[in-house]
């Protein structure tokens, strides 16, 4: 196993495991970490299944696991009171015991819902994830977050819920469409810019973004999934730095909300442009220089990924109606608007904007401006 990284959370910690070829031995990994007595209940994303068919319950069945299947369509759609209850209702008619395990084959959507279902059937069953999106690979899967959206907004509901295992193997990256992928790369991006400078230069130094695929990915998503470790180790329920990792969402929650009645805009898509409108953001309220804008719009770039609110949502949002959402998020604390600004690459600080008129006149500024770069 080429990459392995611990989340080192003292009696819930686990192992991360990142190599190519990965989940051929998902069965021998679960025997291992898991228990080989224990039984499976699959929750397998529709569009991992040809992975997840080849794969991964061909590795479970030769190391003696007969899984229960739960089919699930992927995507954000799926983050629902109505699946999640679905769900409980299935591990339960199953007779899955508290000690058996809840197993996530899919994107970061599958992997919140099916974490939640683990967290709550018995009181907390045994979960496993296994990532099929770079995304959930490198962020959703790592950190014990999980989620479902309810009438007032993106995961309002959700537990912390660590998994006891993750294994994430690349190759199933193959069959990732490229916005998919790109959703990935902008949280790569964000972790890097936001707390590993070392991690952001290698970025830079790796070629065009969209393009690497196979091994070359490996020491990518190791890299970021270090980079998570680390902070979700420092502060696991999110008191503090872990809200770093919250870097491009607040915008980006907003542009994505108001987005979402016009045409679809993707979760990492709407990070990317977050985070555009953040640094510059920070620029103006001198919290960073002028350096780091270009350094994240062009390894955005270079991702595939879109660099500015207009190719994000194909209307001009503006910038009273971003912040009535943004008033609305849950990081918010008393009537303030939680925002994280980059100080340089690799640091930054969670700064509480209190004054709603200074927020949108800066905002107003900012969505104006002729200075964002071509689509
Ligand atoms: N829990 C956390 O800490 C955390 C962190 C970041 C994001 N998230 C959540 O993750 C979700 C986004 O996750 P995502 O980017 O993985 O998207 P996703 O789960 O919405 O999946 C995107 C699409 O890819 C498909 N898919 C999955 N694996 C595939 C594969 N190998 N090949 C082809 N298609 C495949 C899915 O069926 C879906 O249609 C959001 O709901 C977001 O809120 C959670």
């Amino acid at each position: 196993m080429s990459g392995q990284v611990l989340v080192d959370l003292g009696e819930r910690s686990y192992r991360v495991e990142i190599a190519a070829g990965a989940l051929r031995s998902l069965g021998a990994r679960l025997a291992c970490v898991i228990g080989a007595d224990r039984r499976v209940f699959a929750v397998v994303d529709e569009g991992a299944e040809p992975h997840w068919k080849s794969v991964g319950m061909p590795a479970l069945k030769s190391a003696g696991f007969d899984p229960v299947i739960q089919r699930v369509s992927g995507g954000e759609t799926v983050k629902t009171w109505s699946s999640l209850s679905s769900l409980c209702e299935a591990i339960l008619a199953a007779g899955m015991q508290r000690r058996d395990v809840v197993l996530a084959f899919g994107g970061g959507a599958v992997g919140d819902l099916t974490g939640m279902a683990a967290s709550l059937v018995h009181r907390g069953m045994g979960f496993v994830q296994c990532p099929t999106t770079l995304l959930s690979m490198v962020d959703s899967s790592v950190g014990g977050k999980t989620a479902i959206n309810t009438a007032h907004g993106k995961n309002m509901l959700g537990t912390f819920y660590q998994p006891h295992l993750v294994i994430a193997d690349p190759d199933v990256l193959s069959s990732l469409p490229p916005r998919e992928r790109a959703c990935g790369w902008a949280e790569i991006i964000k972790i890097a810019a936001i707390s590993d400078a070392a991690l952001f230069g290698r970025l830079e130094e790796a070629g065009t973004l969209s393009q690497l695929s196979g091994g070359a990915l490996e020491p990518i998503i190791e890299g970021a999934v270090v980079a998570k470790a680390r902070i979700v180790t420092e502060d696991e329920h999110e008191n503090g730095r872990r809200a770093l990792l919250n870097f491009g969402h607040t915008f980006g929650h907003a542009l994505e909300t108001l987005a979402r009645d016009k045409g679809d805009v993707l979760h990492g898509e709407a990070v990317a442009v977050g985070m555009c409108i953040a640094v510059r953001y920070a620029q103006m309220t001198g919290t960073c220089d002028a350096t780091i804008e270009p350094r994240i719009t062009r390894l955005l770039k270079s991702a595939g990924a879109p660099v500015a609110p207009l190719s994000l949502t194909m209307f001009s949002p503006g910038a009273g109606a971003m912040l009535a959402h943004m008033q609305r998020d849950k990081k918010n604390a008393g009537n303030s608007v939680t925002l994280i600004l980059p100080r340089a690459i690799g640091t930054g600080d969670v700064h509480r904007e209190a004054q709603a008129d200074r927020l949108l006149s800066r905002l107003e500024t900012i969505l104006s401006s002729h200075h964002w770069p071509d689509p």
